[in-house]
């Protein structure tokens, strides 16, 4: 049974796993350093790249340990190659490359955002191409129709911060620690949603894209005054994340008489309850299917980027050993770049 090392080192997780063809996570280890960047209370590049270069060695010794598995059983190695923070991508993308290098197997160099993108298909089995998915991760938010492996259009993207991003500096205003995206959602489950006036920006408008620049104003303005309290800015903050991610949704749905069949959410802002919750009810709407991966797939993970590899592999593919990492890297290279700042990749 084929089966690929993958290794994920683009923001601030180290991770090593083994996943075969037929499915099985054989082994799945994982870092965070949400210590080494908790003072600084986001990602510090320097920092992650450093933590990166000690952790990943003992966790690709900790993953083969795991799967009670040797080196030369491996067809291949998958590794991040980019989008994402460049020091810590070129850790695991060197390391990748040593490693093919010295087992003389071939090297898959994956886009992190395509990790993404094919996870919900490694724990969902009768999912297939096409669908239309929402990836919301800490430096994107885009709404894509996957028509396969490698093969995807983006429909809408953010055009200012990322949503995952509006979580982190949400928490970060409001003191609620780091990361922030969790820490919002537990904030927000004893707080009252309809306590703070927040805007739902874009929302309404005759374009597809997303934005959440000014409601992260709107948050420090109303953190600021001193007449609310925390949870009731958290859970107020989430609810306008949610309306806007449906009105944009509803907007692009309305507008596509061959949707397809299944609607899915993936990338770390997919681990929240209250977005999970929206999308699964508008797809029912639109008579879709809602996948979601299970949480620990939502955020970054090597098991993702191992099976993004097991796919390319089967398609036949690999990469030339001099393959250079990426910091930006679009999954549809075609796309338009849109008004604002936030086409990060
Ligand atoms: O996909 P990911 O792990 O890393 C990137 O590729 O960016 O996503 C990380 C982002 C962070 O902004 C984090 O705050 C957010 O996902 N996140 C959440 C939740 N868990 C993680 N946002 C909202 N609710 C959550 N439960
Ligand atoms: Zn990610």
């Amino acid at each position: 049974m084929t089966t690929i090392l993958g290794l994920e080192s683009s923001c601030d997780e180290t991770a090593a796993a083994l996943v075969t063809a037929d499915r099985q996570i054989l082994a799945h280890a994982l870092a965070g350093q949400e210590d080494h960047h908790r003072a600084f209370g986001g990602v510090v590049p320097e920092i992650a790249a450093r933590a990166h270069a000690e952790l990943m060695t003992p966790l690709i010794e900790t993953a083969f340990a795991d799967a009670d598995m040797s080196l030369d059983k491996i067809d291949a190695i998958a590794a991040t190659a980019g989008p994402g923070l460049i020091g810590g991508v070129m850790v695991g993308l060197v390391s990748g490359k040593a490693l093919a290098m010295a087992t003389g197997k071939p090297l898959i160099a994956v886009n992190h955002l395509e990790g993404h993108a094919l996870s919900p298909r490694l724990t969902d089995l009768s999912l297939s191409f096409p669908y239309l998915l929402l990836l919301v991760s800490g430096g994107h938010c885009q709404l894509l129709r996957v028509n396969g492996v490698g093969q995807y259009d983006r429909l809408a993207t953010t055009i200012d911060d990322a949503a995952g991003e509006a979580f982190d500096k949400t928490a970060k205003i409001l003191g609620l620690g780091f990361p922030g995206g969790p820490a919002v959602e537990r904030a927000a489950r004893t707080g009252d949603a309809r306590a703070v006036p927040l805007p739902r920006p874009l929302a309404g408008s005759n374009e597809p894209h997303f934005s959440f620049a000014g409601l992260k104003s709107a948050v420090l303005r109303a953190s600021e005054s001193g007449n609310h309290k925390p949870e009731d800015i958290a859970a107020s903050f989430q609810q306008a994340v949610v309306d806007c991610l449906e009105d944009r949704l509803r907007f692009s749905l309305e507008r596509m008489p061959d949707a397809p069949p299944v609607l899915v959410v993936a990338g770390g802002v997919a681990a929240n309850q209250a977005i999970r919750a929206m999308l699964k009810e508008l797809a029912g709407q639109y008579a879709m299917r809602f996948v979601a991966p299970p949480l620990w797939l939502c955020t970054d993970n090597a098991a993702m980027i191992a099976w993004a590899g097991i796919e390319r592999f089967s398609a036949g593919w690999s990469d030339p050993l001099d393959i250079a990492a990426r910091p930006r890297w679009p999954l549809d290279e075609q796309a338009e770049a849109v008004r604002g700042a936030g086409v990060k990749a």
